[in-house]
């Protein structure tokens, strides 16, 4: 985030730069926290943006986007649930960080009410629980319906994984005759550790937190899993009710408890601000020994009647606030500095350190992100830490913020040993001794080993078989560890995982004797194998793990060349970095420079050709179908535009040719069937011109593609 343009200063430009960077970058973190339960940045790193976005919003008001994040609440659901939309939106809470927040928070409700400083006004203070929100719906007691938040209107339908949850009732007595309770599902942490325990040991996807796997517990399609998966259920609010269900939210709460279900034993009545403090720094002293994870304090307006006076902003409601714990801070001693090679050969530097609690959980190592982080500079060359650079056998501090991997923030230069000495940072890889170079604009040094680099061979394994990529059920991370090393059936580049089977005789009973399986356990991977020697062309890219080259990119590329071969013999072509075939390739949408010149060197090098052409032969690789462009009269032909386009922008053009079902070229071959010329068109028209192609002004081709 440029948090460096002070938002005074901005200028118009540059905020709706800023607005639109900002909508997109937490529309990304939404979507990778709600619908995939798989958090990219840390609950405070969100906050931060959030309220960026929300301070340049209060000072450019028009400049508030349609999609503006303030308006949204979580992301939109998933596919594969039917939707429910909520018949009283499902909304989230506005947030305090300091005392100072607590008391404009209780001030802002009394200007609001038109309250004096000394009228009385309790408030209720709870904990606030870090799992998923979900709202149950009974009718005359029967439990009818679950849904979870999705994008606060539209839910998911999770009624029957919810009745697999025991803290769930299916029949309540005595309630009204509508009622929706709503609360948080969550996971204790002992039950996340049994459950992390129990994935790794089958090979499957073990979950980074213990929102994660109840999130990932819940929204399962199958509710024998979640039967399976311990969540439980703490009662903190309602929806639509036909009748009130009390006067206070105390006594409404109360209700629920007497109903059958849990409610939070550290629910307080407070009088004032002070005691609403009090009661957060009394509930953040027993976090650590709660056993499940929460992450602030929800203070509410005990009085109902005044709730529904104070009402709702667009995603908040006026009466309740939830007050963030910190980020979590210790001291502790640096006691060495490893380095990890990536897949891509990034050099990352870990600090390996004293045990430390940090929040209740047990730090020992953190990442020290790169080169210049250790030895005190940013990116540009600029001062961090004040330049303090750091060094093995400092007194480090580490930061630990929700779930993200915890961070060496700062160092006591004061408890520095004498004869400590800057650390050097290797030039040769630890693992190949292969040279680690940096390249000019790259903040990391990367081993230029490739797959002989063992550490970068077994990291590109262990995204070969991933979720997104290939995908093997029983072949995961701890498995692809176990193979590399192995002695009688080694993996080490994707192509031996298919040949697994074929290499010799009795290898069914080599992997059957080894420790931890079984003739039924090898017979069922060489059968989930098998069923991955068939795979989508934009898959089998993503999953080679060329830089530069992810998933959305993998699917573009493999959509404009449709099938393995054609793709293939192009980056061939292309890789004098010149011609036809490089033109071609840069001119996809999506596809820039450095991925262009990534993908080409991948192919070139002679190694890495080698392994990925070793694989495809084993492997049954499926078209890329192009997107419906049914009836589409361009659909299939290959267009270059050239010269000045007056009604469009050229990406606009392409995307939209690219959406009818055409291949946009670069330039004019003899694969060319169409030539879009504008004014000023050059050598590209005269060439279409000698090759017999036909060309189109801009007029003729909008007429063409009925958009005239
Ligand atoms: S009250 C109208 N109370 O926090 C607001 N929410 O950040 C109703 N949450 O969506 C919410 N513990 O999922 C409330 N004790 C608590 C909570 C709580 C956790 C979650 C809830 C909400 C989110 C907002």
């Amino acid at each position: 985030m440029n948090d460096a343009i002070a938002v005074e200063n901005l200028t118009e430009e540059q905020a709706q730069a800023e607005l639109a960077r900002l909508a997109a970058e937490l529309d990304r973190a939404n979507t990778a926290y709600h619908a995939e339960d798989a958090p990219e940045i840390s609950d405070a790193d969100y906050d931060r943006l959030k309220r960026r976005n929300a301070e340049i919003e209060a000072r450019f008001p028009q400049l508030k986007r349609a999609d503006s994040p303030s308006e949204q609440v979580g992301a939109r659901p998933a596919d594969g649930f039917t939707k429910i939309t909520h018949a009283v939106r499902m909304l989230s809470l506005g947030n305090a960080f300091d005392d100072g927040d607590v008391a404009a928070f209780d001030q802002s409700i009394r200007k609001y009410l038109g309250l004096g400083a000394d009228t009385g006004l309790s408030y209720t203070a709870e904990p606030k629980i870090d799992g998923l929100s979900l709202s149950l719906r009974y009718e005359s007691g029967q439990l009818v319906q679950a849904a979870t938040r999705g994008d606060g209107a539209v839910g998911e339908n999770v009624t029957a994984n919810a009745l697999t949850i025991a803290d769930i009732p299916e029949r309540i007595d005595g309630a009204p005759e509508v009622l929706e309770v709503r609360g948080e599902v969550y996971m204790s942490h002992e039950d996340f550790a049994a459950l992390n325990a129990r994935q790794e040991e089958s090979g499957g996807k073990s979950f980074a937190n213990p929102r994660n796997a109840a999130a990932g517990s819940l929204r399962q399609l199958d509710a024998s899993i979640t039967r399976d998966r311990p969540l439980r259920f703490f009662a903190y609010a309602w929806g639509e009710t036909s009748e009130p269900l009390a006067g206070t939210q105390t006594d409404a709460i109360n209700r629920l408890g007497a109903l059958g279900f849990q409610i939070n034993p550290l629910t307080r009545r407070c009088e004032s601000p002070a005691e609403m403090i009090a009661h957060y720094h009394n509930i953040e002293d027993q976090r650590a020994t709660l056993g499940y994870d929460i992450d602030g304090v929800v203070y509410k307006v005990d009085d109902l009647a005044l709730q529904h006076r104070l009402g709702f902003r667009s995603t908040t409601p006026r009466w309740a606030i939830a007050h963030k714990f910190p980020a979590e801070l210790a001291w502790t001693r640096l006691e060495a500095i490893d380095i990890q090679v990536g897949r891509t050969g990034a050099l990352s530097p870990v600090a390996r350190l004293t045990p430390v609690t940090v929040g209740g959980v047990v730090v020992s190592n953190a990442t020290l992100h790169n080169e210049d982080y250790v030895a005190g500079r940013d990116a540009n060359g600029e001062e961090i830490r004040g330049g303090k650079d750091i060094r093995v056998g400092d007194w480090v501090q580490v930061y630990r913020a929700g779930d993200v991997i915890p961070k060496v923030a700062d160092v006591d230069l004061s408890k520095r040993p004498q004869n400590s000495e800057p650390y050097a940072f290797p030039t040769r890889c630890p693992e190949c001794n292969s040279e680690a170079v940096r390249e000019v604009g790259d903040a990391v040094r990367r081993c230029v080993g490739g797959i002989i680099c063992p550490a970068q061979a077994m990291e590109k394994l262990k995204h070969f078989v991933s979720r997104k990529a290939f995908d093997i059920e029983g072949l995961g991370a701890k498995q692809i560890e176990m193979f590399f090393d192995d002695e009688l059936l080694p993996v080490k580049t994707p192509v031996d995982i298919f040949t697994l089977q074929s290499r010799d005789a009795d290898n069914l009973a080599k992997l059957a004797n080894r420790k931890g399986w079984g003739e039924q356990s090898a017979r069922n991977l060489w059968d989930a194998i098998d069923e991955k020697r068939t795979i989508q062309f934009g898959r089998l890219l993503f999953a080679l793990g060329i830089r530069h080259v992810g998933e959305a990119a993998s699917t573009l590329i493999a959509r404009h060349y449709g099938n393995w071969s054609a793709f293939e013999s192009a980056v061939t072509a292309a890789s004098g970095f010149e011609g036809p075939e490089w033109d071609e390739l840069l001119a996809i949408d999506g596809v820039g420079e450095v991925m262009a010149r990534a993908l080409v060197s991948a192919f070139a090098q002679e190694t890495e050709r080698a392994s990925i052409d070793a694989l495809v032969t084993r492997l049954t690789v499926l078209d890329e179908e192009r997107p419906q462009s049914d009836g589409s009269p361009v659909a299939g032909l290959t267009v270059v535009f050239t010269g000045t386009l007056e009604k469009m922008t050229r990406a606009e053009a392409k995307a939209r040719a690219e959406s009818l079902g055409a291949k946009v070229a670069g330039s004019v071959s003899k694969k060319t069937d169409l030539l879009v010329a504008g004014p000023g068109a050059g050598s590209k028209a005269k060439k279409a011109d000698e090759l017999g192609i036909r060309t189109l002004d801009e007029d003729g081709w909008l007429e063409l593609i009925g958009d005239a």
